[in-house]
């Protein structure tokens, strides 16, 4: 271990969330794109700690695999039946081999907004005042729920009560625990040996180490932080919104610092894996989720929804819900396109209002402007398909794609049946159903001509307003011959 740089950090992870009441696990709800537990390992990360562990059991066989993929660098530790932070925190340490002295960070896997920041600074004072622990405290309006820090005449931190075990008197204190300290390694270890399951939740507390350093006249640190809401712990479905929409209003006030236009940050989500580049603007309604990434001057909304979608420079996306799609430079896209994943949109392509796209290479310049399903296609640059067009890919058992050619114009209300193939350059009437490949230059078109049964409406629906309208449009017309 060197200074400032922990000597392990324990992630506790195990307990069982009921209050969320939720099938999955607490730490797995997500804010802003990511888990609960995925903000704080990238906060413990961030300390470069020589060991990370994480000490699951409550549902271990969802949250273990998920650490894995998080981290593989982290250790997964099982907390065995004894229950409490207390217990966790043991079962991680001895995990550990017996040497690893120095500083011992422990943290909560459901106080989502911590930052590398915050703990690394309450591992500084913990080893400027060489306290045995160092806990990080804040002073909440509404401290319901959490330890509070119980400080003698001298303001020194002599002990946390519980809520469930605190008196009236120490209930009325607003300064809580977070759940966050940094402890001497061999401290840590001699005094969790000394900790009982005698509290109301009959549990062994972490929080009881703190009155055993203060008893045994150790010194005791308590960090107020300045930031609350890095202190905060999701116990209920209240609390995950609550720090979600403040990490939210923190990852759009970045962006617009880095000069991306948000016109309505009350009605704009972000994920914090999105990347956003400079005069971006986002309008009212906008959703941005996992890898999506948008390039400058694109304008995104109102009212659209991305996950992972790339979104070119100066492109404009307007009520559109876009899953694992790419648009191009100065495209256009929408309102209300649905792009599914495998559309690819080339430069100043255009996707227009009620398309639906599937696994769709569109080329540079070309354009679906208008009600249409373009699945398992490709459409070559400069080629426009015509209103009302159904690229028909299934057959009621696989899936077969259409290749339109380049500068090629498609009549309104086709059908393309695929497997089928449709030449550079060549056009299709309106109402036209490709069973066949269309040759490069070639106009297809597959309707019947057109035939009249004269005055059928007069003979077969006499008296109706039709009826009526045809008579007079006819007598007008002898009048004038
Ligand atoms: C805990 C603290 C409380 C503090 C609050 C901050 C204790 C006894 N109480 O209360 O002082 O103000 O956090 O948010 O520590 N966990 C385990 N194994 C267990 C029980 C819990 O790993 O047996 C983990 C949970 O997964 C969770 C964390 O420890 O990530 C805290 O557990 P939780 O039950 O939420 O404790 P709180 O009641 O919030
Ligand atoms: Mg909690």
């Amino acid at each position: 271990m060197t200074a400032d740089r922990p000597a392990a950090v324990l992630v506790l992870a195990a307990g069982g969330g009921t209050r969320m009441k939720s099938a999955k696990p607490k730490v797995l709800h997500t804010i802003g794109g990511r888990t609960l537990l995925g903000h704080v390992l990238h906060a413990a990360r961030g300390l470069a700690p020589d060991h990370l562990v994480v000490v699951v059991r409550h549902q271990r066989d969802l949250v273990a695999p998920h650490v894995g993929e998080l981290d593989p660098a982290a250790i997964v530790v099982d907390q065995d039946k004894i229950a409490g932070t207390g217990r966790a925190t043991q079962c991680g340490i001895q995990a550990l081999s017996g040497d690893v002295s120095g500083t011992v960070l422990v943290t909560y896997g459901d106080v989502p907004l911590q930052t590398t920041q915050t703990l690394a600074s309450l591992i500084a004072t913990h080893q400027a005042e060489a306290n045995a622990v160092t806990v990080l405290t804040a002073q909440l309006a509404n401290p319901f729920g959490y330890g509070r820090i119980l400080r003698d005449a001298a303001g020194a931190v002599g002990a946390i009560v519980e809520e469930k075990d605190a008196t009236a008197e120490q209930r009325a204190v607003q300064e809580v625990n977070s759940g966050i300290f940094a402890f001497d390694a061999d401290f840590l270890r001699a005094a969790l040996g000394r900790i009982g399951t005698d509290n109301a939740a009959a549990e062994m507390y972490l929080t009881d180490v703190v009155g055993i350093a203060a008893q045994d006249g150790r010194r005791v640190g308590g960090l107020q932080a300045t930031d609350r809401w890095q202190t905060e712990g999701v116990n209920t479905r209240a609390q995950l919104a609550n720090l979600g929409r403040e990490l939210n209003r923190r990852e759009l006030e970045r962006w617009m610092s880095e000069g991306v236009e948000v016109i309505d940050p009350t009605t704009t989500w972000v994920d914090v894996t999105v990347e956003l580049a400079g005069d971006v603007t986002l309008r009212p309604g906008v959703q941005l989720h996992g890898s999506t990434r948008v390039e400058t001057s694109a304008v995104i909304g109102p009212d659209t929804t991305l996950t992972d979608v790339q979104v070119g420079a100066g492109a404009s996306v307007v009520r559109t819900h876009g899953v694992g799609a790419v648009i191009g430079e100065r495209c256009s896209v929408g309102p209300f396109a649905c792009l599914r994943a495998g559309t690819v949109l080339g430069t100043d392509g255009k996707i227009g209002t009620f398309v639906e796209t599937k696994n769709a290479r569109i080329a540079e310049g070309a354009k679906v402007p208008h009600l249409s399903y373009v699945g398992d296609a490709t459409i070559g640059a400069g080629s426009n398909i015509g209103a009302g067009t159904i690229f028909a890919n299934y057959d009621g058992v696989a899936k077969h794609p259409t290749s339109v050619g380049r500068h090629c114009k498609t009549g309104s209300n086709n059908t393309f049946v695929a497997p089928v193939e449709i030449g550079d350059g060549a056009s299709t009437g309106a109402g036209t159903v490709v069973r066949r490949d269309v040759p490069p230059g070639a106009l297809a078109v597959s309707t019947g001509p057109q035939r009249h049964i004269d005055d059928w409406v007069q003979r077969k629906r006499p008296g109706t307003p039709a009826a009526q309208a045809a008579a007079a449009r006819v007598s007008d017309e002898e009048a004038r011959a």
